[in-house]
């Protein structure tokens, strides 16, 4: 993205995933503590660490913004929509962290009046950057991201997340993968961080990526990067993605018709 296209915002994103980002990692050459929030779903003394340093980079420039963001356990007034509003999540792939798999990112958006305006997704175990702004773009370091050109699911791989739920919704997702197999499709990918899943998509390396459940500060940013490379995301019964917890669809466009009608057939009655 050419320099004079970085909003004000754009630039402390950016400024905050870096600074977070080196934090992740002295923390995983230190070692931390960790503990769980609920069965299966951890946190990290780093996940907090790294929150409360974007968090004061974000008040310190801004401080009239509303921010949400997932360790602070901030939640939204139901149907507020803030003029500005940044969505934070310090640490996507806690899961991935915690066992030292170098797939983790910070995941920062920033939102105007209830439209992604800009976002960055970091993953500092390999230096990788992906940002986006609405109308300029989506990018993968220096490169413009174009989603892929699929028109079957026969010709991709399909992304995918649990949440940390074990019961019904891992049933729907289970089905819809077994679905999805007997369509032919090259494969599925589990990878554990949602706004890279979503970068993935954007970069063309999965024609479609879906998950049950997700969190705004899981997909703020990263829905961005499909929109900008020509993708289209959506809530997975087809229904525009608000800022709430439920499912996400994504893909090259293309696909999504397919990929509604087989999550509609497999796992209907979990939205229901
Ligand atoms: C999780 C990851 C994972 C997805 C979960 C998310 P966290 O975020 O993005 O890939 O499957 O639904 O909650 O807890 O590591 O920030
Ligand atoms: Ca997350
Ligand atoms: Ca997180």
């Amino acid at each position: 993205m050419a320099l004079e296209q970085y909003s004000a915002e754009m630039i402390l994103a950016q400024a905050a995933a870096r600074a977070a980002g080196e934090l992740l990692l002295e923390y995983q050459q230190r070692g931390f503590t960790i503990r769980e929030k609920r069965t299966s779903d951890l946190v990290s003394e780093a996940d907090i660490a790294s929150e409360k340093l974007i968090l004061d980079q974000i008040r310190a420039r801004f401080p009239d913004h509303t921010i949400l963001a997932e360790e602070s356990q901030t939640e939204l007034q139901e149907n507020a929509i803030p003029e500005h509003l940044w969505i934070v999540d310090p640490l996507d792939g806690t899961t991935n962290f915690a066992h030292g798999i170098p797939h983790f990112a910070v995941s920062i958006a920033y939102y105007r009046h209830g439209v992604a305006e800009c976002g960055v997704v970091f993953n500092p175990a390999r230096n990788d950057w992906y940002v986006a702004a609405r109308g300029a773009g989506a990018w993968y370091q220096a490169e413009r991201l174009k989603v892929g050109p699929q028109q079957s699911l026969t010709d991709c791989l399909v992304g995918l997340g649990f949440y940390y739920d074990r019961g019904a919704m891992m049933e729907a997702t289970l089905a819809t993968i077994h679905q999805l197999f007997k369509t032919g499709i090259h494969g599925v990918r589990r990878f554990g961080t949602a706004s890279l899943d979503l970068a993935h998509v954007a970069r063309g390396f999965y024609g479609a990526y879906f998950e049950y459940q997700l969190s705004p500060w899981d997909f703020a940013a990263g829905r961005l990067l499909v929109e900008e490379a020509g993708g289209r995301v959506t809530t997975a019964q087809g229904t525009a993605l608000l800022l709430k917890t439920g499912s996400v669809l994504a893909s090259n466009a293309h696909l999504h018709p397919r990929m509604l009608e087989i999550i509609q057939q497999t796992a209907g009655d979990f939205f229901s």
